[in-house]
């Protein structure tokens, strides 16, 4: 019998994890489905627990369950715990579910794909947005060694909110102060909504960025942001949204099938033309 997988969210038809998955499943002949799964809210509790009865090995989880999906899970893995959020869930043939977070995985081996040379140790880091996203990302920043991460967020307070849940390596710094320290960072990344379609552009004053900079925006839609083309023009290595998406879901397939996939460009190419 074919193993089950698939993506709990509400809405999930925009979700890219089907096509992500199943092209795997396809190039490693693996045999499974992978299914998009729209539950509401109110549904969630009782999906979730029906899912390991019917032949689904795991889940991704998206909006609007990431965080409220740790309440019903038997086992949660310390980063799971520590972004307090969950993108990947893995079920035991006895009912168990264990909750997990490839995202911070996901985002790291996207740059150390795309800029091998990196090193998170190399100099201060700032991310903007202080949302679901950023904790991941401070996470796996902190996890790759960095020293100091700048955290700048539109709603202060919830900046210093996980300042207090990661310690005092994370700086936090108002949101006018993002223009001035621009030049300190040798990494950034927007974790925010701006420059996704029917948001503002992030517009920053690029001319203050380290030429050496790695910038990384996790907004894939579009791919080319104004944050990424101001920063390439000015020639900074801009690292686009896809790939964070893309390894974050190769780590899960692992936890699944037992396979590391490779993030190959046609994949990425197949992702663009959706
Ligand atoms: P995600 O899971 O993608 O991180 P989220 O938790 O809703 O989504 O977080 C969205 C982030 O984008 C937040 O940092 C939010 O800032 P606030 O905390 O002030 O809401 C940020 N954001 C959304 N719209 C924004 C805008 N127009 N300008 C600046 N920041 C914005």
């Amino acid at each position: 019998m074919s193993i089950l997988a698939g993506v709990l969210g509400f809405p999930v038809r925009h979700s890219k994890s089907p096509l992500l998955h199943n092209y795997w499943i396809e190039k490693y002949s693996v045999n499974a489905y992978y299914v998009p799964l729209e539950v509401s809210r109110l549904d969630f509790p009782e999906v979730i627990n029906t899912l390991p009865k019917m032949g689904f090995r795991g889940a991704n989880v998206t909006i609007p369950h990431k965080e409220s999906a740790l309440e019903y899970c038997h086992g949660v893995s310390d980063r799971s715990a520590l972004i307090g959020a969950t993108n990947t869930l893995k079920f035991s043939s006895d009912g168990a579910i264990f909750a997990d977070n490839t995202d911070g995985y996901g985002f790291a081996q996207n740059i150390k794909h795309c800029v091998p040379s990196w090193k998170a140790s190399a100099g201060p880091a700032l991310v903007i947005g202080a949302g679901g996203a950023s904790r991941a990302i401070i996470h796996a920043l902190l996890e790759e060694g960095a020293m100091e991460v700048m955290l700048v967020n539109r709603t202060k307070d919830r900046a210093e909110f996980l300042r207090k849940e990661f310690g005092a390596k994370v700086v936090v710094y108002d949101w006018i102060e993002l223009d001035s320290i621009l030049s300190e960072a040798l990494t950034i990344i927007n974790a925010t909504s701006r420059g996704m379609r029917g948001y503002p552009d992030l517009e920053l004053k690029v001319e203050n960025l380290r030429r050496d900079a790695i910038v990384n925006d996790l907004v894939y839609t579009p791919i080319h942001t104004k944050f990424l083309r101001d920063a390439a023009k000015r020639g900074c290595r801009a690292v686009d949204g896809l790939g964070m998406l893309m390894h974050q879901a190769a780590a899960a397939f692992e936890i699944w099938f037992g396979i590391l996939p490779e993030v190959d460009g046609e994949l990425r190419r197949n992702l663009l033309r959706k």
